[in-house]
């Protein structure tokens, strides 16, 4: 179960599931084995990496598909509804929720996330998104503000009552320029006290909002040797302006096989011979206009990374080069990542006979114990 003071402390290296509540998952491809993201599926995976040690799920929220000859996430199981049904059906691992600021009201959310947090025993997280999909805005009809820091404005007010709502006892009035409201309180509280919280803003206003409010920044990187830059700038802007501890977490896909030559041969199968460059190009255009997620060198140059893995980083190979390459992200003072696989369910399999047990070996993990029944 995910603790995070002891993952502060340990510098244990965490993995999880991602994306796996969207069709196609991480892969804009054409293929008619692509992931459907059915319950049935979900359900299946999440009880294969509850057993198997992997730390935690985390789910996108996305109302509108990317469009192409697929719809790439075009069909995607909601977030809070997805995660009570697999809390109730795990025993260990942390299952989060991912929130758009804009587009739920903070009482609703504080109470749903709650609610998990009973159904799994303390095991709930919330992933806090601002903002930055203009085809789902204009789908809820509600204006994108332009400007990130009225983005970021509306969200902080928003984390401030659910944080309020959880960690302080009685009502409270709440008085913002987003937020009026009076008499505010919720019942139940946090299972153990805390719900870890996660955020990805990688714009200067959306750095200051994650490093202010989350225990874990995510951030896409090009690979592990501009990680250890970018892990130094977080962490020490969290130190500097907010007197914090933050985790640092990256993004990535896997295909691991037996052959490295196994391994490449289906990444081109996959995401070159039958990518879905339709959706790849709107991703990538709706990225570039609204986003800072990832920077512009990264928008121009990788469209094959973006069909292969949504443009998070490639581990690729044999079991040891997959092992090899994740211990880099260790190194380089990142405090874990999320994989995400073409056909999550058998390659997960795989990943946690050949590559859990080397990551183990290595010290990069400590071997996850069979704690105690929940
Ligand atoms: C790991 C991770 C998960 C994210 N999950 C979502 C999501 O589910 N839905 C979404 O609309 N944006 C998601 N994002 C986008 C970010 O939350 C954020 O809006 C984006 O990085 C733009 O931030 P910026 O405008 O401050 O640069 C995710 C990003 C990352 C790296």
């Amino acid at each position: 179960m995910m603790n995070v003071e002891k993952i502060m402390r340990d510098k244990d290296f965490q993995l999880g599931i991602f994306s796996s509540n969207c069709s196609g998952g991480f892969a804009a491809t054409k293929i008619p084995e692509r992931w459907s993201a059915s319950w049935d599926d979900c359900l299946r995976l999440a009880q294969i990496a509850d057993e198997v040690g992997i730390d935690f799920m985390l789910p996108i929220a996305r109302w509108v598909g990317y469009g192409g000859e697929t719809d790439f996430h075009g069909s995607v199981l909601e977030p809070i509804s997805w995660a009570s049904g697999l809390l109730a059906s795990t025993k260990r691992i942390q299952v989060f929720s991912t929130i758009n600021t804009a587009y739920t009201h903070p009482i609703v959310v504080a109470k749903q996330i709650a609610t998990n947090d009973q159904i799994g025993h303390g095991r709930a997280g919330l992933n806090i998104v601002a903002g930055w999909n203009k085809w789902e805005y204009d789908a809820f009809g509600i204006e994108l503000p332009e400007k990130h820091e009225d983005r970021y404005a509306l969200a902080q007010e928003w984390w401030e009552i659910i944080s309020k709502i959880w960690y302080s006892e009685g009502p409270f009035d709440y008085n913002g320029k987003y937020f009026n409201m009076k008499n505010v309180h919720g019942s139940p509280k946090p299972y153990n006290g805390t719900v870890p919280i996660l955020n990805a803003g990688s714009s200067g206003e959306g750095r200051d909002y994650a490093t202010r409010n989350s225990h874990f920044v995510f951030t896409n990187v090009m690979g592990p040797e501009d990680g250890v830059e970018v892990v130094k700038n977080i962490t020490s802007a969290a130190k500097k302006n907010h007197n914090r501890d933050v985790g640092v977490f990256t993004v990535s896909h896997v295909v691991c096989r037996p052959t490295k030559k196994e391994a490449m041969d289906y990444l081109h199968y996959y995401a070159e011979e039958n990518a879905d460059w339709g959706a790849v190009d709107n991703l990538m255009n709706l990225q570039s206009l609204h986003a800072k997620s990832f920077t512009d060198e990264m928008l121009r140059t990788y469209r094959s990374r973006f069909a292969a893995g949504h443009g998070s980083v490639p581990l690729y190979g044999t079991p040891d080069d997959v092992a090899n390459e994740i211990a880099r992200y260790h190194k380089a003072g990142f405090s874990g990542m999320t994989v995400a696989f073409v056909d999550y369910i058998s390659e997960l399999e795989y990943f946690a006979q050949e590559v859990l047990p080397r990551l183990e070996r290595m010290g990069v993990r400590l071997p996850r114990l069979i704690e105690q029944e929940v």
